[in-house]
């Protein structure tokens, strides 16, 4: 498939610009300062918190916010247990779910549960982090995706 191009200069905060790239979703979200704070105290509940496993991701999106961005992420939305889409809950607020929760997001299928990096949370069947595709961007609110 082509590459799609994603104009965010109108995305704002714990907003989040659905494409299509390969027939796949694709999520692209601003996270607020609170979320991004909020990622790091998350990874002892985390299956892969520095997303190692490189199948996860294009090797130049490093450590816990996964992405090139600190505020950008770009993620495809399907989830990695059986493809359901999961619901985006930015909010920091408790969940009858998980009191705990920092924000993320449920996938409804099977109760998997991501954070707002799309890291897998331990004890749910998703396998692996939701994954980041192939993207970069052309310029300071244009990405390309592909
Ligand atoms: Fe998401 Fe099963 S498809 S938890």
């Amino acid at each position: 498939g082509a590459p799609v191009t994603a104009d965010i200069s109108a995305l704002e905060e714990g907003q989040r610009l659905i494409m299509e790239w390969r027939g796949q979703p694709i999520w692209i979200v601003k996270r607020s300062k609170a979320i991004l704070d909020a990622l790091p105290t998350l990874d002892a509940h985390l299956r892969d918190p520095k997303s190692e496993n490189k199948d996860q991701q294009p090797a130049y999106i490093t450590g816990e916010l996964r992405s090139i961005k600190p505020e950008i992420s770009v993620l495809v939305g399907l989830c990695t247990h059986l493809g359901c889409s999961p619901e985006m809950k930015a909010e920091i607020r408790p969940e009858p779910f998980d009191p705990e929760w920092k924000g993320g997001y449920f996938c409804p299928c099977h109760k998997s549960r991501f954070d707002m990096a799309g890291r897998v949370f331990q004890g749910v069947p998703a396998p692996i982090n939701l994954l980041v595709p192939p993207h970069h961007y052309e310029n300071d609110t244009t990405i390309v995706i592909g």
